[in-house]
């Protein structure tokens, strides 16, 4: 262990602090988590931790939901400006227009949006629940923000509902894993099972053998007999699946990096312990409105 990893194991002691890291987190980062995970499993660990003091090592929707679902803890963001380009894809304003346009459609957003858009929601859903709250409302329209490729991926399961979407992406997930990439890893390793993330475009999903959450591909490559995997998601995925399945086979695509993830390292996780920011504050009444649709996600469970 280095000499920084020693003294933040210290400071978790020190200021009863536990550390909550995303699966796409450099791998020094996921090495000092006290629970790796996806945005689900992380947004559920926030609401139930005794901590005094939750760092969140995510990008900035994440940490604020765990804001939002703690109240009274001290949450610490190491890097700030670590933001979703996706969540900024929608802002609260356009929400209440397209809101206007359908009185009384209910609006499920993805967890990666700001504070403000959730304020504006009914529900809040992850990858690995969408389906499941989708398929939980009874109404036939729904309004689902922002990420378009996983609104279509829920429409799969749900013919019956029409939903309305809205043209939010992932660049990561959008442009970065390609058919021609899974199709390249496929002919050298044919024996490997493709996994991709619903965030991917309708042609990559229909390419793979199965599109799950985060954490959803972690446990389908732990229950699964084969013993190779095409990961079609961000990079360091592998890390985190190569940590839990060291006897296992998997194969990333390189160019597939979320570089927001990548603005969190070791010397920062540090500083902010020591420091005890920079903290995520937000307004109160938005943390009112923003509990609301993401409790119902919490509570609703996985999918
Ligand atoms: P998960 O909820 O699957 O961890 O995904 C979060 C995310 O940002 C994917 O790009
Ligand atoms: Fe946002 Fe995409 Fe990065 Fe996930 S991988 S945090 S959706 S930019």
């Amino acid at each position: 262990m280095s000499d920084l990893a020693a003294r933040i194991s210290e400071l978790k002691t020190e200021k009863n602090a536990i550390i909550l890291v995303h699966n796409y987190q450099l791998p020094e980062v996921q090495d000092v988590g006290d629970i790796v995970g996806d945005s689900f499993g992380l947004a559920v660990s926030a609401s139930q931790t005794d901590s005094d003091v939750i760092v969140f090592c995510g990008v900035r929707f994440m940490a604020e939901s765990a804001a939002i679902l703690n109240q009274d803890k001290i949450i610490i963001h190491p890097e700030p400006a670590s933001l979703c380009p996706m969540a900024a894809m929608i802002t609260a304003d356009s929400l209440r227009e397209l809101k206007a346009r359908y009185p009384g459609v209910p609006v499920v957003s993805y967890v990666n949006t700001t504070a403000e858009v959730k304020a504006e929601s009914d529900y809040c859903c992850t990858s690995s629940n969408a389906v499941k709250v989708v398929q939980s409302l009874h109404e036939s329209k729904i309004i689902f923000t922002p990420d378009e490729n996983l609104g279509k991926y829920v429409q799969r399961f749900v013919p019956e509902k029409g939903l309305i979407l809205w043209p939010g992406y992932c660049d990561t997930h959008q442009n970065r894993v390609m058919v021609a990439d899974l199709r390249a890893l496929k002919e050298e390793h044919p024996d490997a099972d493709v996994l991709v993330h619903p965030e991917c475009t309708p042609e990559v999903i229909d390419f793979a053998d199965f599109a799950y959450s985060t954490e959803g591909i972690l446990k389908h490559c732990q229950s699964s007999q084969k013993a190779e995997f095409i990961v079609g998601t961000e990079r360091e995925m592998t890390y985190r699946l190569r940590t839990e399945l060291p006897h296992k086979k998997f194969y990333p695509i390189e160019k597939a990096i979320c570089p927001n993830m990548k603005k969190i390292n070791l010397e920062k996780v540090g500083a902010s312990m020591e420091n005890l920011a920079p903290r995520v504050e937000l307004p109160r009444d938005i943390i009112e409105k923003a509990k609301i649709p993401l409790q119902r996600m919490v509570d609703i469970g996985r999918g």
